[in-house]
């Protein structure tokens, strides 16, 4: 998809299918208010018949557009006027892009950029246009042996901007939302991919071949001899049970002249989370498929870093293991030695998250970062906190924490922030090691943040996304969240 933004008038642009705001009580946007004076009231007579009543996403295709220079006119429903904000924004476009899949227009210009949006400007606006299109876009067919598919014929997506200074800032966004978009429908298609297939290995090949197009990119990957060297005891100990070779896989993002290292990002990757011993109960365990979500967010998020070009230093490092029973596998009462010397009880072999974290956070330590931030899906108590609307924020730093939380907002990809305090960690002691890997059902999230908390002694924050990663129901699937939220934070870096 070529994005371009357009500053001509509505009336007089030359495209195939204009996307035209419309709102509820027969209330025009700026495009439908030009488009209707310029054909004799076209729009209006819709509006007041009662064609189009203006709800949010209601989408109408006029084709008698004689008098104007596109072929197809699409009216999209907005909402009532005084209250269209950032997500009445998303919802429209996103029903705008749903109403042309399955047709065969090349090119589109979504005038609903021009419109008044609380708290984002023309570059927030043409960004979340681009973002929108790559959601409405994706569609997870590789698993289909004949996949139907009713994609646009969309090739190129105008985004109007009002004013030459908009369209600097529009063009900016655009690119942005096009990278983040592109990285977004890597982490969901690695997410929705089964677990027989997506694999640690699978994982490491993805790597690499992020790094086969990006000059900047350099992957290594450690296998378990090598873990085994390095004395990576706790993710060792979740793979036991398993005969699918477990992958340390480390990508490093080199940016920036500078020798300093901005960022380590490093992402739960367990591809398959039975429980192990401590097995969970058979319902819904497919979606434990989805448990590399912070492995794949990492990935995605080195995506549309490459593609941005983005002047840091970033390192991925991504702990990727299946956890499953077996005979060899880790029992409840186990006590392992991870690589910082401490040792763990594992009083519950489906905790195995902060296992294969704890050696993870340690072995980024030795790339110096100035922030750590850890992805995972982690707890299925944060599910209940916070739903699968917020994604949940632990940090040790009140600064990360304030600028990661602020990055999610901007993004449209939100966070809340959990605390962290010290009476948390009684919850994690052991009476046979130095910590236990569970707390008890109180507070699981902060238990488990607290536990993580233990292996870092830089600035670091922990992003619990067992809510936010994938949908369940009719709409199961991965969603390619924080990459919006991650790459914000990297672009105030
Ligand atoms: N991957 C799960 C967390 C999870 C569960 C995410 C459900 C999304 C939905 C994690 O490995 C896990 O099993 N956590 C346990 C921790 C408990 C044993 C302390 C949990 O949340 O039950
Ligand atoms: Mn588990
Ligand atoms: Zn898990």
């Amino acid at each position: 998809m070529r994005f371009q933004v357009k500053t001509g008038k509505p009336a007089k642009q030359r495209t195939d299918v204009a996307i035209v705001p419309v709102y509820e009580a027969g209330k025009l946007g700026i495009a439908a208010r030009a488009i209707d004076s310029a054909s004799g009231g076209l729009i209006s007579a819709v509006t007041n018949s009662g064609d189009l009543q203006g709800g949010i996403g209601q989408t109408l295709l006029l084709t008698q557009t004689d008098e104007l220079p596109f072929n197809r006119l699409l009216l999209v429903g907005c909402g009532p006027k005084d209250q269209f904000d950032s997500s009445a924004y998303r919802k429209a476009l996103y029903a705008a892009f749903s109403a042309l899949s399955g047709s065969n227009h090349a090119a589109a210009i979504s005038y609903v950029s021009l419109e008044r949006v609380a708290g984002k400007d023309a570059y927030r606006l043409a960004r979340a246009t681009a973002e929108i299109w790559h959601e409405t876009a994706y569609r997870f067919t590789s698993m289909k042996s004949n996949p139907k598919v009713e994609t646009s014929g969309l090739k190129t997506l105008g985004i109007a901007a009002g004013t030459r200074k908009a369209a600097v800032r529009a063009r900016r966004g655009a690119s942005h939302g096009d990278a983040i978009g592109a990285g977004q429908n890597l982490t969901r298609d690695l997410g929705n991919l089964p677990a027989n297939i997506c694999t640690p290995s699978y994982l490491a090949k993805c790597a690499h071949e992020l790094a086969k197009n990006a000059p900047a990119l350099t992957v290594q990957v450690l296998n378990e001899a090598k873990m085994q060297k390095l004395k990576m005891d706790a993710l060792l100990s979740v793979t036991a049970g398993t005969e699918e070779p477990a992958k340390l896989i480390i990508l490093n993002y080199r940016g920036a002249a500078a020798k300093k290292t901005h960022a380590a990002l490093i992402g739960k990757g367990i591809t398959f989370d039975s429980g192990g011993i401590s097995l969970k109960p058979p319902g819904a365990m497919d979606e434990m498929k989805f448990d590399m979500g912070g492995a794949a967010t990492v990935l995605g998020v080195m995506k549309a870093v490459t593609q941005l070009k983005l002047k840091i230093n970033l390192v991925g490092l991504m702990p990727a293991a299946e956890n499953l029973p077996s005979g060899n596998a880790t029992k409840p009462g186990d006590i392992i030695t991870s690589m910082s010397g401490q040792t763990i009880e594992v009083l519950n072999t489906d905790a195995e998250g902060r296992l294969v974290l704890c050696d993870a956070l340690t072995y980024a330590q030795r790339f110096k970062p100035a922030t750590m931030i850890d992805v995972a899906t982690l707890t299925g108590a944060c599910v209940i906190a916070l739903g699968k609307h917020r994604t949940g924020l632990l940090s040790n730093s009140a600064r990360l924490a304030k600028k990661l939380l602020d990055a999610g907002t901007a993004a449209d990809d939100p966070a809340w922030q959990l605390p962290l305090d010290d009476e948390y960690k009684a919850q994690l002691k052991s009476n046979f090691a130095d910590v236990a890997n569970v707390g008890g059902r109180d507070a699981g999230t902060i238990t488990a943040a607290c536990f993580l908390s233990r292996f870092v002694d830089t600035d670091w924050a922990h992003l619990d996304i067992a809510g936010t990663a994938w949908r369940s129901g009719s709409k199961k699937g991965s969603t390619g969240r924080p990459v919006p939220l991650l790459v914000e934070f990297l672009l105030g870096q």
